[in-house]
């Protein structure tokens, strides 16, 4: 609508400065025309100045006459007429008096035999604001008007003329061509604009999705982080505690060590794999789980923590829980986010109170899961942000764990929520469907 209107007034300003143009140029032509008109008006006039003096009463009228057209009667002059004035004879007629002769001529001869009496719509001469003759169309007035009073004291006239512009000569074809061309200046601009603000938005969105890489990256060097340190933190221990084994040469007890510094250093391998897999696509292959191994891993990986917390396990999975479909790596990093921090939570209870219970049952479509603990239990605000990164309320915590851990359930389709549990601590509720990919929560 806006570039209607532009282009309107474009249009407009443009016929008009064209249309200004032309009619300056036609009224120059006019007044070129009547400078040559007045010219040769004063030129015939004086020639009958000329003629009365060069004629005598004995000089033939009628070879004056042939010669002279407008010159209708050639006589003596009447003592009654005045030598210096013309005498006014009606239908444009006059006569001029000489010294003997009186010559009777006729202005609409004079005027109409002139080429550029054509020229105008109107065309008159006055004496005294007495018109003598008027030519063409005199009902209204002319658009334009010229004036000149004719020099010479034998015939003292005021030649005037009038005339319309010529609209239809006005220059018709140049204002569509100008609109036209404003059409496709006004296109081309917009197109322009419309080029360089698509430009701007590409490169904000390309900064944005930049912004966002970066982001994501750094979440994920977090996780990477959160999810490595403590298997780190376990084998550094195992190695410790087998070295000083081997200094006693106490040599049969390091054994198990070793293994249990090989499994958690599996665990890093899996973790890794399980990251580059989550970098190269959201995919993840699912398999059958059945809770109750990946939970006795879990607690495994976690035996140093559990024993240095000297913490009691309640475990309730039902020998006969139905299978569910998901990625086994995921529900392992799940229970080991929230048994670490029922773990950690628990650090200062009094000694041997400390113990976690998990409980599981088949609902209609899914497995329920709870994870309840004997600690002091989530604080107003860590129920309200327990989810969101970097809340945490832990000393040396990075607050991922739990945010970590939703990403992990939703990204199988299932659900988690935390409380509180009257007697006890925390409690989290966790559902996974029977089939991650075809449940949706
Ligand atoms: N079982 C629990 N009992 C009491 N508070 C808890 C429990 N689990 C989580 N919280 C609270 O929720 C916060 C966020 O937990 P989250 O696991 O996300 O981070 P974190 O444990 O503090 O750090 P990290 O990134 O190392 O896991 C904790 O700091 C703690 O305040
Ligand atoms: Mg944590």
């Amino acid at each position: 609508m806006r570039k209607f209107a532009i282009w309107i007034l474009l249009t407009a300003l443009s016929a008009l400065a064209l249309s200004i143009h032309t009619l300056q140029q036609q009224y120059e032509e006019h007044s070129a025309e009547f400078r040559i008109l007045y010219r040769d008006v004063a030129l015939k006039l004086s020639q009958h100045d000329v003629i009365l003096t060069l004629l005598s009463a004995a000089s033939d009228p009628e070879r004056v006459k042939k010669a002279f057209p407008q010159i209708l009667i050639l006589k003596t002059r009447a003592p009654e007429f005045s030598a210096t004035e013309p005498q006014l004879a009606g239908n444009g007629t006059y006569w001029l008096n000489g010294q003997h002769v009186s010559l009777l001529i006729d202005l609409n001869q004079v005027l109409s035999t002139l080429p550029q009496s054509n020229a105008f719509r109107t065309l008159r001469l006055y004496w005294h604001d007495t018109p003598l003759v008027v030519l063409g169309d005199a009902t209204t007035t002319s658009y334009w008007q010229w004036h000149k009073a004719l020099v010479g004291d034998s015939q003292p006239f005021e030649l005037s003329a009038g005339n319309d512009p010529d609209w239809r000569h006005l220059p018709w074809i140049s204002m569509l061509l100008f609109a036209l061309l404003w059409a496709l200046v006004i296109a081309f601009v917009s197109r322009y604009l419309m080029y360089k603000r698509q430009r701007v938005l590409a490169d904000l969105r390309a900064q944005f999705s930049e912004l966002t890489r970066l982001n994501t990256m750094g979440e994920i060097t977090a996780g990477m982080v959160h999810e490595l340190n403590q298997p780190l933190t376990a084998i550094l221990s195992y190695n410790q505690t087998a070295l000083s084994l081997l200094k006693q040469e106490k040599s049969a007890e390091i054994a198990p060590l070793l293994n249990a510094a090989v499994v958690q250093t599996k665990r890093i391998s899996a973790l890794l794999t399980d990251l580059r897999q989550k970098m190269h696509s959201d995919h993840v292959p699912l398999q059958p789980i059945n809770l109750k191994p990946v939970w006795s891993r879990v607690l495994m990986l976690l035996e140093n923590e559990l024993q240095a917390g000297k913490m009691k396990i309640i475990n309730k999975i039902p020998d006969d829980l139905p299978p569910f479909l998901a990625a086994p790596q995921w529900v392992e990093q799940i229970l080991h986010n929230l048994l670490l921090n029922a773990i950690q939570a628990q650090r200062d209870n009094a000694p041997k109170s400390a113990w976690v219970e998990i409980a599981a049952y088949p609902t209609e479509r899914g497995i329920t899961l709870t994870l309840t603990d004997g600690g002091p239990g989530l604080s107003e605000q860590a129920l309200q942000n327990v989810f969101l990164p970097f809340f945490t309320t832990r000393q040396g915590g990075l607050g991922l764990g739990m945010a970590l851990t939703q990403t992990l359930v939703q990204g199988l389709n299932g659900d988690i929520s935390a409380e509180n549990v009257a007697g006890s601590g925390a409690r989290f509720t966790l559902w996974f469907p029977f089939n991650a990919e075809e449940q949706t929560p």
